[in-house]
């Protein structure tokens, strides 16, 4: 699919969104559990931290230096400028949902009856903003940005996860296909690409991150 784009390289965005999607649906499964307590594993186990942050790196980072420089870019031009206000709007409603979980999370009287619907929402609102930058906003990111700009979103995004990319990259291949994986750390430099298959995957595994932590630490 990233083959599409005749302009800019779009296989860490499809990447990044297909680490979102499966997060998401780990999340819904872990609420739909009921031989658990769901605000226990979301509360204690590190995907939940994980998710956030790195959803809110994607986001922010998008928001700062893809958004308007395309707003810029495309003055006058309404249809697009609606796309563009439309990815903005879309954004805007994940994060207080994710605020919600959380207060959900800590409220032991009635947080498990709100939680099911506050995941229910964040995972239809978070999929299909995903489906919505999917099918028109990176073709129009394709014919809009420059390189140069192009690569201010990853430096921005890269220097938001910073000395968290330790867990990042294991994160962002966890469960990817071979092939994109492949792809990904080919365009790696080596130091970075030995790092992760010598130490971060192996790491990663280790962090069991949707293992409550009592649970982790007991084994
Ligand atoms: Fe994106």
């Amino acid at each position: 699919m990233s083959n599409d784009f005749k302009n800019l390289d779009m296989t860490m965005m499809f990447a990044i969104h297909d680490a979102l999607r499966r997060e998401l649906e780990r999340i819904a499964r872990i609420t739909s559990r009921v031989d658990e307590d769901p605000r226990h594993v979301l509360s204690t186990a590190l995907g939940w931290e994980l998710f956030k942050k790195f959803l809110t790196i994607h986001h922010t980072s998008e928001d700062l230096t893809v958004w308007p420089v395309m707003q810029e870019a495309l003055a006058g031009r309404p249809a697009e400028l609606e796309l563009l206000d439309a990815m903005e709007a879309e954004h805007a409603i994940i994060e207080p949902l994710l605020a919600d979980i959380d207060a959900a999370l800590a409220d032991r009287d009635s947080g498990q009856e709100r939680l099911g619907g506050l995941v229910d929402a964040l995972y239809t609102g978070l999929n299909h903003h995903l489906a919505h930058e999917e099918s028109d906003a990176l073709a129009l990111m394709d014919l809009t940005l420059s390189q140069e700009q192009w690569a201010e979103f990853s430096n921005e995004q890269r220097g938001r996860v910073g000395a968290d990319s330790v867990r990042y990259l294991p994160w962002l291949l966890d469960d990817a296909a071979a092939e994109r994986s492949a792809d990904i750390l080919g365009k790696m430099p080596e130091p970075l690409r030995n790092a992760y298959e010598n130490e971060w995957r192996v790491a990663y595994e280790g962090l069991d991150i949707w293992v409550p932590k009592d649970l982790s630490a007991a084994r």
